[in-house]
């Protein structure tokens, strides 16, 4: 990785509209998630990776810090661009070795995502590639990924397992994400998909496999520390709720945190999961009434996906006006995959969710920094640009905010300053 040194002091100076989202730490809900903390003409102070200070351009330079260190400090001219803090992809699968493009032709001639999974395709097609595959190769598959994040603005990802479903390449997947993560800038939080699929060995024994996740793959990765977060795709097809509770039960025992794919093609009633505190519910196209009570009480974040209604040519999206009216946590993020949502870019996924899902672009803002840091329990250390988080900043080269959402497939993003560095956008293995 090439970094441009800026020296362990930074001032982001001349901001033309600074978010910093500043405000109680904890998501956003209802008429919160609009509240962006936006200020014009702005400066922001980072210091040994940290947030000094940030405000109006004329507090901070008159902050006797800034006055009686001038020497000290580098200084980045932003040029009226907007600053915002580093995009947080919450719910990504980068552990792939190739594009499934057989699915994506099938689809196009009329077969759906579902069919195709029941034939034997869908994620059980990109089993072969990962399990032959050397963990390196897997390594500069997962870092081209981040690479890719990185340039349009996203500084945190949470990255998945879930294409080996077997002991031995679950592991060789979250070791390649951890070797990935080791020549990135940014953070990553890595998470346990085995409960993706049942692989094809045990078609005829889902239980079998089911056992083989919770007796010995989770021991193992949360003795290896490989993963914070288990999560498991309760849907037709996948696993059942009881099974998905076993795992995030199991996940618990083992002293790991959870979060689930669920209501993505079919409700399901998420009381018993919610029993294990997931960090997050992931898709919920078809969430029941009944459930959302006692999710807007509880600290589960909804993260919504819209790259994968796009992708899979969805004429529904999930329906955010209806999570937010009644009082849910909600958050944005890609769903990088090879199956049903292959974009690195979380501006894009913005696009759809304010065209098609008719969220604010404020909120749809919020939902991807501050909120997608409360799925992650990042929430005290990223998300907001305020003094002591993470100096985690993405500048985008468009005048208003609102611009973030307006322009689609066209990356604004100008430059990344990451832990109080900036970043030239090169990193790979090698580096
Ligand atoms: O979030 N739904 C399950 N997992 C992914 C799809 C994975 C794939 O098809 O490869 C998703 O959409
Ligand atoms: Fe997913």
């Amino acid at each position: 990785m090439i970094k441009k040194t800026a020296g362990p002091y930074l001032l982001l100076a001349n901001i033309g509209q600074l978010l910093t989202l500043r405000g109680d730490t904890g998501p956003r809900r209802g008429p919160a998630l609009n509240d962006i903390g936006l200020i014009e003409g702005a400066a922001v102070l980072c210091g040994a990776g940290k947030i000094i200070a940030a405000g109006r351009q004329r507090d901070i330079l008159r902050h006797a810090w800034v006055k009686s260190n001038k020497s000290k400090l580098k200084e980045l001219d932003c040029r009226g661009k907007v600053v915002l803090p580093g995009l947080i992809d919450c719910h990504t699968h980068p552990a792939f070795m190739k594009p499934r493009l057989v699915d994506f032709e099938k689809r196009i001639a009329g077969a759906t995502y579902e069919e195709i999974a029941a034939a034997g395709g869908g994620i059980r097609s990109s089993l072969a590639g990962v399990r032959d595959a050397k963990r390196n190769a897997l390594a500069e598959k997962v870092l081209t990924g981040f690479n890719a994040m990185l340039r349009h603005g996203t500084s945190t990802i949470e990255a998945k397992s879930g294409y080996g479903l077997s002991t031995e390449s679950e592991i060789k997947s979250l070791e390649a994400i951890r070797e990935a993560a080791r020549h990135w800038p940014g953070t990553v939080k890595p998470t346990l998909l085995a409960g993706h699929v049942v692989p094809p060995e045990f078609k005829e024994n889902p239980e079998g496999y089911v056992d083989l996740v919770c007796e010995e793959i989770i021991p193992l990765v949360a003795r290896r520390r490989l993963a914070e977060y288990v999560d498991v795709f309760c849907e037709r097809g996948a696993f059942t709720l009881e099974q998905s509770e076993r795992m995030m039960a199991a996940a618990r025992a083992h002293g790991m945190d959870t979060r689930a794919h669920v209501c993505q093609f079919t409700p399901s009633s998420l009381h018993g999961l919610l029993k294990h505190s997931p960090a997050s519910f992931d898709h919920m196209d078809c969430v029941a009434d009944h459930d959302l009570a006692e999710l807007a009480g509880s600290n589960t974040v909804s993260v919504l996906l819209p790259g994968a209604n796009y992708f899979l040519g969805h004429k529904e999206y999930p329906n955010a006006r209806r999570l937010i009216e009644a009082g849910l946590a909600v958050a944005l993020a890609t769903d990088y995959n090879p199956g049903t949502s292959p974009t690195p870019s979380m501006p894009f996924v913005i696009s759809p969710a304010c065209t098609h899902m008719k969220m604010t672009p404020a909120e749809a803002i919020a939902a991807s920094t501050a909120n997608a840091a409360a799925a992650l329990r990042l929430q005290r250390s990223k998300g907001t640009i305020e003094a002591g988080k993470d100096a985690d900043l993405a500048i985008i080269d468009v005048d208003d905010f609102r611009e973030i959402a307006y322009w689609f497939s066209w990356n604004r993003c100008a430059e990344m300053v990451v832990a109080g560095e900036r970043q030239d956008f090169t990193a790979d293995l090698r580096g």
